[in-house]
């Protein structure tokens, strides 16, 4: 199992590529307010940036791009095609509509949001999927993404899209933190070489304020946000911390310096807090 070592250091895709440490979220951040957040994650030795149609703010990341001393080929760039867009000819049209918004000529990792799922589109969702994923093929085959992967699927989705494709998703990008690890999820990923992502890695405030968490993260003199992201990587995660402020981003980047005993990662992982916000990929109605 491959594991970050550093904020830079890289995992390996399954095609080769590389992909730079923890990834700078951005979900929920503006246009306005993420140029200068996207800056400072840079400033900080973030290289990975992940954003989506979806978010709304892949021009004012553009802004960031145009504005960083940094060159394009230092800076690894994950944008996620929406559900509105699934099908061929509409994702081959979001992407383009993508990397005009970014003003970039390649994307370093392209992914399908959310899979189709039965619930909503019945016998049709597999060929849904299929013919979006035929899309991302195509465009990983002709040079404009380095890599192509998925999200929120689940291993019935990841295993109808394998036996449909002829390139294997090389990321899932799924929520995974303590109190809702989808543990069946990371462990079919990592037996069929798909690196997992992880989406909201620092939980819930319930997470944050959780006393076991806490009682470790005072005993490393971490914080529990470090706790929930060192539990992430320790389980060959890469985690997509989501910060605007400064001291945050440097935060969520310090914590390379100890590491949780087998013991306090069974600890965590047995820790379950389901709310409303947790969305099972096949039972979501968007
Ligand atoms: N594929 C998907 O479906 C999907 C879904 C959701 C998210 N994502 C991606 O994953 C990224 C991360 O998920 P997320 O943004 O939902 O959640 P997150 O990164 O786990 O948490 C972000 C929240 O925690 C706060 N925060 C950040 N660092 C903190 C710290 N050290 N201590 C306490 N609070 C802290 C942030 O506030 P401040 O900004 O004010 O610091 C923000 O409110 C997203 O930004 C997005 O790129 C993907």
């Amino acid at each position: 199992m491959q594991e970050l070592t550093s904020l830079r250091s890289p995992l390996k895709l399954a095609n080769g590529v590389e992909i730079p440490g923890l990834g700078y979220g951005t979900y929920k951040s503006s246009n306005e307010e993420v140029t200068q957040a996207v800056l400072d994650a840079l400033a900080t030795g973030y290289r990975h940036i992940d954003t989506a149609a979806y978010y709304g703010n892949q021009k004012g990341i553009g802004e960031a791009l145009q504005q960083t001393d940094l060159s394009r080929e230092d800076i690894f760039i994950t944008s996620k095609v929406w559900n509105t867009d699934r099908g061929y000819d509409q994702t081959m049209a979001a992407f383009e509509k993508t990397i005009a918004e970014l003003g970039v000529d390649y994307l370093d990792l392209y992914l399908i949001h959310w899979p189709a799922n039965r619930k909503q589109f019945g016998d049709q969702a597999r060929k849904i999927n299929a013919d979006t994923w035929r899309a991302l093929e195509d465009l990983y085959q002709a040079g404009r993404v380095r890599a192509i992967g998925v999200s929120n699927f689940m291993p019935n989705h990841l295993l109808e899209l394998m036996a449909d494709s002829r390139i294997k998703p090389m990321i899932d990008q799924i929520e995974y933190h303590p109190g809702w690890p989808q543990e069946a999820t990371r462990r079919f990923c990592q037996r069929h070489g798909i690196l997992v992502e992880a989406w909201r890695p620092l939980g819930t405030k319930v997470a944050l304020e959780n006393p076991l968490i806490q009682e470790i993260a005072d005993k490393y003199q971490h914080s529990p946000a470090q706790v929930c992201l060192r539990w992430s990587i320790q389980q060959g995660l890469l985690p997509l911390p989501k910060s605007v402020k400064p001291e945050r981003m440097k935060a969520n980047a310090d914590i390379f310096d100890f590491a949780l005993t087998e013991d306090e990662m069974d600890v965590i992982s047995s820790i379950r807090i389901v709310s409303a916000k947790n969305q099972i990929p096949d039972q979501v109605d968007f």
